[in-house]
């Protein structure tokens, strides 16, 4: 069943075009990842999904409706959270408050307890940095952090821009394999990467896109063994 579809999608900065018509779909249950060169236009569409920018033309569907009308704390509020580029955590806040932001839809006490222990279990070092400014977190906690966050709704698709940014290659694996767990655990996921070989390993689907536009698409394991993707991405 398709949870997410983009149709069309055309976002603009200006005169300058970022995304020209784009189009593609999550199917319930999916990994799907976006790989392609800086500036191909991944962030533009992460950030029009997420309401934080409104394209000029197209539609993202999602359970029956136009995300495209909405403001993002309505798209927040229907289940879809975001992992933003760059992590953003909020410095001068603890751990917990950080986390507490991520829970402002969450009025019920004992459902945001839960989500606060399910971070927990999921993430035990963030349990014992609770009570620590979050900008004194190494980059690989900040990224937890920054995850743990957009859990705290739980999220029916979350969106990823470049997980394993600046993270040490020991470190990537720790969030791959994160990433993978939360999708066996049933939420789905829409993951940007610039380290293609690794999302295309765990992706169910992929879609390569260049200056603003998709250029192929397939399985994971169709793009990982496509020559003109290895030569691009893998470096020959
Ligand atoms: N606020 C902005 N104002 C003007 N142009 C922008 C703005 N944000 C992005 N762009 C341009 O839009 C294009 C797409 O940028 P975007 O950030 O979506 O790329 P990306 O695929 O996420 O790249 P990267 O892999 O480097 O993160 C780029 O040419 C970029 O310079
Ligand atoms: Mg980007």
């Amino acid at each position: 069943m398709v949870m997410l579809e983009v149709k069309d999608l055309v976002v603009n900065y200006g005169v300058i075009q970022a995304v020209k018509g784009v189009s593609f779909e999550i199917n319930e249950g999916e990994i799907v990842t976006l790989i392609g060169a800086n500036g191909a236009g991944k962030t533009t569409i992460v950030k029009t999904i997420s309401g934080l920018l409104k394209p000029k033309s197209g539609q993202i569907i999602y359970q029956n409706e136009n995300l495209v009308r909405q403001k993002a704390s309505q798209i927040v509020g229907a289940g879809i959270s975001q992992v933003a580029e760059g992590r953003h955590i909020f410095a001068g806040m603890t751990v917990m408050e950080n986390l507490q932001l991520g829970a402002f839809l969450q009025n019920n006490h004992d459902e945001a307890k839960k989500s606060y222990e399910e971070v927990f279990d999921r993430f035990p070092i963030l349990k014992k940095r609770r009570n620590q400014d979050a900008a004194t977190l190494s980059g690989g906690e900040q990224q937890m952090l920054a995850i743990g966050r957009a859990l705290m709704i739980k999220p029916k698709l979350l969106l990823l821009d470049e997980p394993s940014m600046g993270l040490s290659p020991l470190f990537i694996q720790e969030i791959f394999a994160i990433i993978k767990e939360l999708n066996d655990r049933g939420t789905t996921i829409l993951l940007i990467e610039q380290n293609a070989k690794q999302a295309l390993a765990i992706a169910d689907r992929g879609y390569v896109l260049a200056t603003g536009k998709v250029q192929l698409t397939g399985t994971g394991s169709e793009l990982l063994a496509n020559s003109e993707v290895q030569r691009v991405y893998f470096g020959g």
